[in-house]
């Protein structure tokens, strides 16, 4: 197994049968996980240092036409109290957070129809020419390709679509009939065309995945070779079909995460929520196993108990992003430190 590690740090692919393998054996041995670890904590340090790249994370809606079977804020979840942020609102998130260091804005929610392409397009605008140093991702789901060239055209850098499974029939489990992994696919595509820095990524244990579906998901990943990888463990909510299941993995989550790292060297890997928030030491953990982002949460204080994806997620302390310091303090005990920079893909990583 260990050679297999050492063979896609060398960039040759194993097959699809030998990752199948590689990850059911991460499963059951932590040698192996601390091997990877290594591995991939190396490859981070090589390329981006000690630094830590910070997105601030706006949550605009939560409203969602989409009914993803393991999503809190999925539309058939009556019990959601939900709410849509004001341009206004955004904009004073984004300047609280230019104060705090952040460089990077993510405007993520779910598919809400008010934001139509001229709502947006004027959200983006507006963000922009107030922190033109600044870069701004969006995280809002499918839309069709002529929505994306404006949004694109409007200003925005980059896109976060997680792909969730490249596997169809795992895909189908986790969503209703007419949400498919080829539509997803062909956003993914659009996106990466238009020329956005465009992310992709699943949940780590969600219902129906087995080494198999991971497997397809890292080749995925190597033949697309995303900017970006978002990365975390399923946890269940209350109020969906999924809240019976159990929540994955931290240590698999981590073993996934130094695989991505060792596949794609330059890829912007965030140590997520989810991960922070199954564990009380996540993050740093996700930090050591390959991850280089952090992305504490830049909503208003009164609405990010509502933006819950599933039980339990973390909104106050170091994920907090006014609470700034006690995150570097934290990013210091483990010998890292928070930059301040765009941290775009490719670009300068170092300072
Ligand atoms: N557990 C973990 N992650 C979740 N997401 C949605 N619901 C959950 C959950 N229950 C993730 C999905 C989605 C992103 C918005 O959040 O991967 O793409």
């Amino acid at each position: 197994m260990n050679a297999l590690l050492e063979d896609i740090r060398a960039g040759r692919l194993p097959d699809k049968p030998a990752l199948a393998r590689l990850v059911a054996a991460g499963a059951a041995d932590a040698a192996l996980r601390g091997r990877a670890a290594a591995l991939a904590r190396s490859a981070t340090e090589e390329r981006f240092g000690d630094g830590v790249f910070i997105r601030g994370l706006i949550e605009c809606s939560n409203y969602c036409a989409n009914d993803c079977l393991y999503c809190g804020i999925r539309r058939s979840n009556r019990g959601a109290e939900r709410y849509r942020l004001a341009k206004e609102q955004a904009l004073s998130c984004c300047a609280a957070g230019a104060g705090l260091g952040f460089r990077t804005f993510v405007l993520q929610g779910g598919e809400d129809a008010y934001f139509t392409d001229a709502v947006l397009a004027d959200w983006i605008r507006a963000i922009k020419a107030a922190h033109p140093d600044c870069a701004l991702t969006l995280s809002l789901g499918e839309r069709t390709r002529a929505s994306y060239e404006t949004l694109f055209a409007a200003g925005a850098d980059r896109y976060l679509l997680r792909h969730e499974t490249a596997d169809a029939a795992h895909y189908a489990r986790l969503h209703p009939p007419g949400q498919t992994l080829a539509s997803r696919m062909e956003c993914l595509r659009d996106l990466r065309a238009i020329g956005f820095q465009t992310g992709c990524g699943f949940m780590v244990g969600s219902p129906g995945q087995t080494p198999e579906t991971l497997a397809e998901d890292l080749l995925f990943l190597a033949r697309f070779r995303p900017a970006m990888v978002g990365l975390g463990p399923f946890i269940p909510h209350r109020d969906t079909p999924f809240a019976g299941e159990p929540a994955g993995s931290v240590e698999l989550t981590l073993f996934l995460l130094s695989l991505v790292r060792l596949l794609l060297p330059g890829a912007l890997l965030p140590a997520t929520t989810a991960l922070g928030s199954l564990a009380e030491d996540g993050r740093e953990r996700g930090l050591l196993a390959g991850a280089n982002v952090v992305m504490p949460n830049l909503s208003p204080r009164e609405v990010r108990g509502k933006y819950l994806l599933y039980d339990n997620k973390l909104s106050s302390a170091a994920e907090a992003a006014e609470n700034l310091a006690e995150l570097r303090q934290r990013l210091a005990g483990i010998g890292r430190r928070v930059v301040v920079a765009r941290g775009d893909y490719g670009g300068q990583t170092l300072e």
